[in-house]
Parts: structure tokens; C-alpha cells; sequence
């Protein structure tokens, strides 16, 4: 075999355009590009078009929408997988799967490296890296924005010498990264916690004030688990989440203001707009919560923030993370039926639900006539319910007044 080969997720950004240019003179490499289509709205072709442009042996575009949303965005929703009850996760979710791609790619070129953009002060090195190594640990990863170090005008000048091409108007000094399960945006000046987000960071939603001054209501049909009606009308889980992350962000819903727990010990300030995503697992939880016993509905959320610490934390190829997988999709089975949603100036409630499956009785609840539920039970649950209390209480009367 001839010279090295590497393997390169590529965005079509400067870092990681930089980046293929420089993987050669290092390593004396044949840079191999992987980009994947999530929905994240950008033209892949381009992208592949540049990688090729500059360089790169050869250029890899894999269209995953599919497989993004049914194996790693539905056993999320699922799992109520949202990172410190803020964060949905969108970006943590894609990077397992870019992994397995570089994974993929790697081993049908016998490349000795995967490699990939990311500075060594997020999670999603790790998230990469640890998934590589799960799925191939005789892999190495190389992280060119880790060992460079350069400013962003090093960077620029290294690029200017080497005929990559730089956009004309810098853009704005936010790290976006997006998907079709939602969009992060970081830096500039959201890296001060105290300054509301400019208007100019979201792209996905209005601003409440320029929205419709009559609410929207979407009926949301679920079966088994998996979102498949809208509006009456059957969608693939893929243009299901477009279209409500459309309506969402048409009435102002879905921003999140977050200043999150990194893994590597930062605290850092986020902005997120998720109006699909949002919906879904709000309406998702609501299902759930009508077709499942009590024990359930207060059991499973020890579980969903575990759930979501570990796909925040890089740890999705895990068996703990797998293992947890079984028993969400177990409970999914029964989460059939249909939401009613209500959008309206930024806002999403729930106003209505119903299923084959609900627990819900008419002749238990009602307080009108029509009730079914025996009142006389009653007086002896209470009794044998309130039994150690009571046990205790006499205990301690008596140890007050001398008797014990
Ligand atoms: N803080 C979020 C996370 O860790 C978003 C990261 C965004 N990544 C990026 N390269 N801009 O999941």
C-alpha cells in the first residue's frame, strides 16, 4: 500500500478544510473526506465539490437522514433524552454517527486514522473518539485543531497561501452545528451569560412578536412509539420533524437559553432552537403518561436523565446506554394514540390527548354522577397506608409523656 490514508469528517468549514491540507504535509496522508447529510440544510454536493477542490483523494457524502431519525433521534425521544431538562441533545446525538461513518470509511480504505475538526474544549471530541473507539479501537484519531494551534488569522493566512477558499464576509463569530433534531449556536457574544441573545442568532424561529395572532393546533398521531400522523395525515419521521419544526418556529417556539455542564469541567453558555424536537417529547410524555400505571410515570424519569448523561457524555455505543435502549423501546410499544398540541406566541401546551390504550376511566375520575369508584374502599386503604405513621406517632407520644 502506498502512502497513509486518513480519514476526515469534513463540514465544508474553514477548520476542516484547513484541516485536510494540513493532514497531508503532516502525515505525508491521503486525506479521505466523509460528510454526512442529517438535514441540517446545507448542500452536501458542494461540500464534497470543495473537499475534492482542495485536495482530498476522494470525497464521501452519506445521505442518514433515515437512519439519524429511527436509530439515534427516536430511542432519544423515547427516552426523554434532553441534557440538564434543557437540551435535546441534536448535536450530541449526530456525532456517534459520524463516528461510524469515519468508522466505516476508514476500514474500506485500510486508513491508519480517522480524524476530525473539533478544539479540545468541547464534548464532541469526545463523543467522537470515544464512539471510534468503541466501534474500532485499533483506529487512531487524529485532532488537527488540537496539535495546530492557530488563531483565526493564522488559520485565514495558512488558507489564503494554500488556495483554500476563505468566505468573503466572515461569518458571523458563532460555532453553529445543526441538524434536523435542532440547531446550537455558541460564542461571540453569548459567551457572556448576562446579554440576551440577539436577534440575529435564530434562524428557525420568529420572534414571538411577529407571530401569528391566532394559535395553531396540530394533532399528533403516534403508534407504537413512533410519531407517524400529523395533522391527519401520514409522514416519515424525517418531514414530520421538518414540518414541525416549520410550525413551531413560525409561532416562536423552541428557543432554549442554556449555560450547560460540559464534560471537560467548563461551563458554557448555549443557544438552541429545537421547535420539533421539543414538541415531540413533550407530546411523546404526555402520551406516555395516559397509557402507563403510576409506577412507571414516576420510575422511568430516574432513568431518562441517566440516559441522557450518557449521550451527552460521548457514551452512546455503551451497554449500559444499549441496555437502557430495551427498556425504553419495551414501553414505547404501548404509546399509541393521539396529542393535540397548541402553538401560540412562543408558547407550546398540550390541551388534549387520547388513546386505545388510556388508563384514563371516565366512571374513576368524574365527580358527577356516573362515578364508579367505591368511596367506603377508602377508609381502609387509609388505614393500612397510614399504619407506620400512626404506629410512630403513638410511639412517640408515649416516650413524651414518661409511659416508655
Ligand atoms: N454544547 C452542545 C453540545 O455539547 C452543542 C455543541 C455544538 N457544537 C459545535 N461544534 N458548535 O452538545
Amino acid at each position: 500500500m502506498g502512502k497513509n490514508r486518513i480519514v476526515l469528517a469534513y463540514s465544508g468549514g474553514l477548520d476542516t478544510s484547513v484541516a485536510i491540507r494540513w493532514l497531508q504535509e503532516q502525515y505525508d496522508a491521503e486525506v479521505y473526506t466523509v460528510t454526512l447529510d442529517l438535514g441540517q440544510g446545507k448542500d452536501v454536493e458542494e461540500v464534497q465539490k470543495k473537499a475534492l477542490s482542495i485536495g482530498a483523494k476522494e470525497a464521501f457524502v452519506f445521505d442518514v437522514q433515515e437512519e439519524f431519525l429511527n436509530e439515534y433521534v427516536l430511542p432519544a425521544l423515547w427516552a426523554q433524552a434532553v441534557y440538564e431538562k434543557r437540551y435535546p441533545l441534536a448535536t450530541a446525538l449526530s456525532r456517534p454517527l459520524i463516528a461510524k461513518y469515519l468508522v466505516k470509511v476508514a476500514e474500506e480504505k485500510g486508513a491508519m486514522a480517522v480524524a476530525h475538526g473539533c478544539t479540545g474544549k468541547g464534548n464532541d471530541q469526545v463523543r467522537i473518539e470515544v464512539s471510534v473507539a468503541a466501534l474500532n479501537p485499533d483506529l487512531k484519531v487524529i485532532a488537527p485543531a488540537r496539535i495546530w494551534g492557530l488563531t483565526r488569522e493564522q488559520e485565514i493566512e495558512y488558507a489564503n497561501a494554500n488556495g483554500i477558499p476563505v468566505p468573503a464576509t466572515l461569518e458571523r463569530p458563532y460555532s453553529i452545528d445543526q441538524n434536523i433534531w435542532g440547531r446550537s449556536i455558541e460564542c461571540g457574544v453569548l459567551e457572556d451569560p448576562w446579554v440576551e441573545p440577539p436577534e440575529e442568532v435564530f434562524e428557525w424561529t420568529r420572534n414571538p412578536k411577529e407571530t401569528p395572532d391566532e394559535p395553531a393546533y396540530l394533532e399528533i398521531g403516534f403508534e407504537n412509539g413512533v410519531p407517524t400522523l400529523l395533522r391527519g395525515q401520514y409522514y416519515s419521521l424525517f418531514n414530520l420533524v421538518a414540518e414541525l419544526n416549520r410550525i413551531g418556529g413560525e409561532h416562536g417556539f423552541g428557543r432554549v437559553d442554556h449555560v450547560e455542564n460540559r464534560l471537560v469541567g467548563i461551563k458554557s453558555r448555549e443557544i438552541y432552537e429545537c421547535p420539533g424536537a421539543l414538541i415531540l417529547l413533550a407530546a411523546y410524555k404526555d402520551l406516555e403518561n395516559l397509557v402507563m400505571p403510576r409506577d412507571v410515570t414516576h420510575f422511568k424519569p430516574y432513568l431518562e436523565e441517566k440516559y441522557a448523561q450518557l449521550v451527552y457524555e460521548g457514551l452512546w455505543y455503551s451497554p449500559l446506554k444499549e441496555a437502557l435502549d430495551a427498556f425504553m423501546k419495551k414501553l414505547a410499544e404501548q404509546v399509541t394514540g393521539v396529542v393535540r398540541v397548541k402553538l401560540f406566541k412562543g408558547n407550546m401546551t398540550i390541551v388534549g390527548r387520547k388513546s386505545d390504550y388510556s388508563l384514563y376511566d371516565f366512571g374513576l375520575a368524574t365527580y358527577d354522577r356516573g362515578d364508579l369508584f367505591d368511596h367506603k374502599a377508602s377508609e381502609g386503604f387509609i388505614k393500612l397506608w397510614g399504619l407506620p405513621i400512626r404506629t410512630q406517632a403513638i410511639v412517640h407520644k408515649k416516650v413524651k409523656k414518661g409511659e416508655r
